[in-house]
């Protein structure tokens, strides 16, 4: 469907990607220069409209999806010019310049800028796509619920009944696919730590609705009935209608709640981003539910794909399930003599467990760089990024380079060792950095964790045969097949 997409489209196009592509090929070899001697950095623009974009995919298919990004770097160095996704675009693989591209710069140099089809679907208040002091208040109010004691005591006991439960409707079962499982897991924990909603007709309908949506984030970009675009969008649509519910609803119950005086601590994200005091600074509606839907994306399907990673890791590596299973199954025996329940520091404070979650998150490669646009000439390293153009920050390329690690396609949580969970540095960026560094890192370290810790010590597993495919998101290609046997 997709390559019948593309012929039709050029064919329809005519002339006018012809245009384009004249003016996209004037535009990146004019030489175009900056105040000092840096220059654009050398590149290959493609065909009309679809630029590189088929071996960027194809690429995505095998095993190895950082040889495009190879090829061309040993063709132009570090940082090359392309198409892809339909976007003409600078991409970095130098730790260094990508650092200069998180941090933005020191000032506001750049902005977030995806590819058409995810904008669309993102919406224009998305945190994910909004700059200056509206992210930044968001990034925070978020950031600091997420980290508060309050939050992570009552989610962890939130992940351990998902888990466990999910764990339980195993027995019997002798073979699953494990990707499904993982899924079924974290998003009730998201829908929980964001809105408050459990298990029932609501949580189900968010469910399928989401599936529907996310399969458009990276898709090409025509909107009309039948294509992915439209019916992604139009399940964006009944999602949105539901969390306003949600958010109208709390907004009322909140205000009841303040005419009788005192102020509940906020019981999830529609809480927090309602809970400004300040009538100057109250957020809107329309934006509070925009932006809690918008949410669940970067949560969706990062959390899951790294479980399962982190499954598919260890079955080839006997060792290192060994010594993690060995780690997991002391704490148990500690926590059942002193007959305590677990804290969220138990879970984070396994060495080995957090090393495996470091190595996983390294190979996985789960966002593997993110999108920027300059808005003004910026120059880094020699390099310049003119004005308008995209800059692709591609962390999959600093993770798998053999400058950066030893064996970068061996599996090797000992790598880790003594380097502790706060480990984010320009060479290993899984979570991004800067001032977008993701406010769920430690819930996604900490519901990995959990997951692993339970899944040690209840059962044993064989994972059948399979791959990891990394376009358009990071998979296993057929679910990942395990067979469990309880302990
Ligand atoms: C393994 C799991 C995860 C990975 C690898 C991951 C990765 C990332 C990365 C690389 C970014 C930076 C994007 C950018 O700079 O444009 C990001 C941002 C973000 N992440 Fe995560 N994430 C994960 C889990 C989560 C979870 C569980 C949440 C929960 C709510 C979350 C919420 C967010 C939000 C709200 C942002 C936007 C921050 C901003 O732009 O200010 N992420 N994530």
């Amino acid at each position: 469907m997709w390559w019948l997409g593309a012929s039709v489209g050029i064919l329809l196009g005519g002339a006018l990607p012809l245009l384009w592509w004249w003016w996209c090929r004037r535009q990146c070899n004019d030489g175009h220069k900056g105040s000092s001697a840096a220059a654009v950095p050398k590149g290959n623009l493609g065909w009309p409209l679809i630029g590189e974009t088929l071996d960027f995919i194809a690429c995505g298919y095998t095993s190895r999806p950082v040889s495009f990004m190879d090829a061309r770097k040993s063709l132009y160095g570090d940082v090359f010019k392309t198409n892809i996704l339909g976007t003409p675009i600078i991409v970095s693989t130098d730790p260094e310049v990508n650092k200069v591209v998180l941090q933005n710069h020191g000032s506001n140099s750049f902005i977030p800028a995806y590819p058409k089809s995810i904008r669309e679907l993102f919406g224009e208040q998305s945190i994910l796509q909004t700059n200056g002091p509206v992210q930044k208040k968001v990034h925070a109010l978020i950031g600091g619920f997420l980290r508060s004691p309050q939050f992570k005591a009552h989610i962890t006991n939130d992940i351990q009944h998902s888990v466990k439960l999910t764990l339980e409707s195993w027995k019997g079962t002798h073979r699953l696919f494990l990707q499904d499982e993982t899924r079924k897991m974290t998003f009730q924990v998201l829908v929980k730590a964001l809105m408050s909603v459990g298990p029932g007709d609501d949580l189900e309908f968010m469910k399928s609705e989401f599936q529907e949506f996310i399969k458009g984030l990276i898709c090409l970009p025509i909107n009309f009935p039948g294509t992915t675009l439209y019916n992604s969008l139009k399940a964006r649509e009944r999602l949105l209608k539901m969390v306003k519910r949600i958010v109208d609803g709390r907004k009322m119950e909140m205000e009841m709640t303040a005419d009788g005086g005192g102020k509940a601590a906020p019981r999830d994200a529609v809480d927090v981003l309602l809970g400004e005091t300040d009538e100057k600074h109250l957020l809107p509606l329309d934006f509070v539910s925009a932006n809690i839907l918008e949410m669940m994306i970067p949560g969706e399907e990062t959390v899951p794909t790294a479980m399962t990673l982190a499954v598919k890791f260890l079955s080839d590596c006997p060792l290192a399930l060994n010594q993690l299973t060995e780690e997991n199954l002391e704490l148990k025996k500690q926590k059942e003599e002193l007959g305590d329940e677990y804290s969220w520091t138990d879970y984070m404070s396994l060495p080995f467990t957090q090393n495996v979650i470091s190595e996983t998150l390294r190979m996985a490669n789960i966002i593997n760089g993110v999108w920027r646009k300059a808005l003004k000439d910026v120059e880094i390293k020699g390099h310049l990024i003119p004005k308008g153009w995209c800059v692709l920050a591609s962390f999959i390329s600093v993770h798998m380079d053999e400058e950066n690690y030893q064996h970068p396609y061996q599996f090797n949580p000992w790598r880790w060792e003594g380097k502790g969970v706060g480990v984010n540095n320009n060479c290993y960026t899984p979570f991004g950095g800067g001032q977008r560094l993701c406010p769920g890192l430690e819930l996604s370290r900490l519901e990995i964790s959990i997951f692993l810790h339970h899944l040690v010590t209840t059962y044993r597993w064989s994972a059948e045969e399979d791959d990891i495919v990394y376009f358009p998101t990071v998979k296993m290609k057929r679910k990942l097949p395990i067979t469990v046997t309880p302990l």
